[in-house]
């Protein structure tokens, strides 16, 4: 997946056209997470700084720091995903300068990510253009953007007044008049998402914003359960992996506690000597115990 390909599927778009594919995105933290997404054909996969709350523990985005997005972006990135690796500029790495936005979001790009994502409007149009004459592919992010949680004070719909509601077609006007390739918008009412999108000739991708954006994206741990049960209302689960994961973890202890675990075929032995016998260890006679011949398996690959 390619920028010139995503902006190909803007639904009204004269390349896309009336009833282009909806744009699929993710999140991912990791490479396993990567190559899951990876795997079920999914067109953008997002590191998002939402790992400070859903991986990290955090009770907000703010926590998380460039170097910490940079080391999840190269997790992500080494799984090698033909989806576009898109990587979130966390808070304060693109709100001091267009000269640290630059080299914050290249450090993104050399860690695997072929586009940044950042949050806010018409204020962040300098930031933007400067990404883009840095041949920097950025989204933006309008709506309910976390990492202006102390300002908005709290994780509320947003845009619910007229005035508010404009405000965010203006501002996703401007950002794709800057050269933002897509807007990610969070958690307004569908009728404000429509107007946005059919506002803008780059595609929108929502988040708790109804149906009519060009694209979907939820977080990954939500949509499978591996949420805590702390995912929001507009999340669907498609699966309870949380609840997997503990019934398959909670009957490992049983069988370790019941002996019934490791199993003959689970274990190691020591190949058998020439007269047919296994290989016995000697020096039990006060010293450490060594093993006699033949020589143990060839390792195992997590033997270490
Ligand atoms: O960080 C994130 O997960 C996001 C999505 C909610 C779009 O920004």
């Amino acid at each position: 997946m390619t920028v010139p390909a995503v902006r190909a599927r803007k639904a009204s778009s004269g390349t896309g056209g009336k009833g282009a594919e909806p744009l699929v995105m993710v999140t991912a933290y990791d490479t396993p997470t990567a190559r899951i997404a990876d795997s079920a054909g999914v067109d953008l996969i997002l590191v998002g700084d939402s790992v400070a709350m859903v991986v990290l523990g955090h009770d907000d985005t703010l926590q998380v720091t460039i170097e910490d997005m940079v080391h999840h972006t190269g997790a992500v990135a080494r799984a090698r995903t033909q989806a576009m690796v898109i990587a979130d500029l966390p808070w304060l790495s693109y709100h001091v300068s267009a000269h640290e936005t630059v080299h914050n979001a290249g450090r993104l790009l050399r860690a695997g990510a072929r586009a940044v994502k950042l949050e806010g409007g018409r204020k962040r149009v300098p930031m933007v253009s400067a990404l883009v004459d840095a041949e920097i592919p950025v989204m933006g992010h309008l709506g309910l953007t976390p990492q202006s949680v102390n300002v908005t004070g709290g994780y509320r719909v947003q845009a619910r007044d007229p005035e508010a509601a404009q405000a965010v077609v203006d501002d996703a006007v401007a950002l794709a008049a800057a050269g933002c390739f897509a807007i990610v918008i969070e958690s307004v009412p569908d009728s404000v998402a429509r107007a946005v999108t059919e506002a803008v000739t780059v595609p929108t991708i929502g988040i708790g914003a109804g149906p009519a954006c060009d694209g979907q994206v939820l977080v990954l741990h939500d949509l499978l359960g591996l949420d805590g049960g702390a995912a929001p209302s507009f999340v669907r689960r498609y699966a309870q992996l949380e609840a997997d994961a503990v019934a398959a973890v909670t009957a490992y202890a049983a069988d370790v506690r019941g002996r019934r675990f490791p199993s003959e075929a689970e274990t190691h032995h020591l190949p058998e000597d020439a007269s047919g016998r296994p290989a016995q260890p000697s020096g039990a006679s006060g010293g450490a115990t060594r093993i006699s011949s033949p020589r143990t398996d060839a390792g195992d690959r997590r033997a270490g």
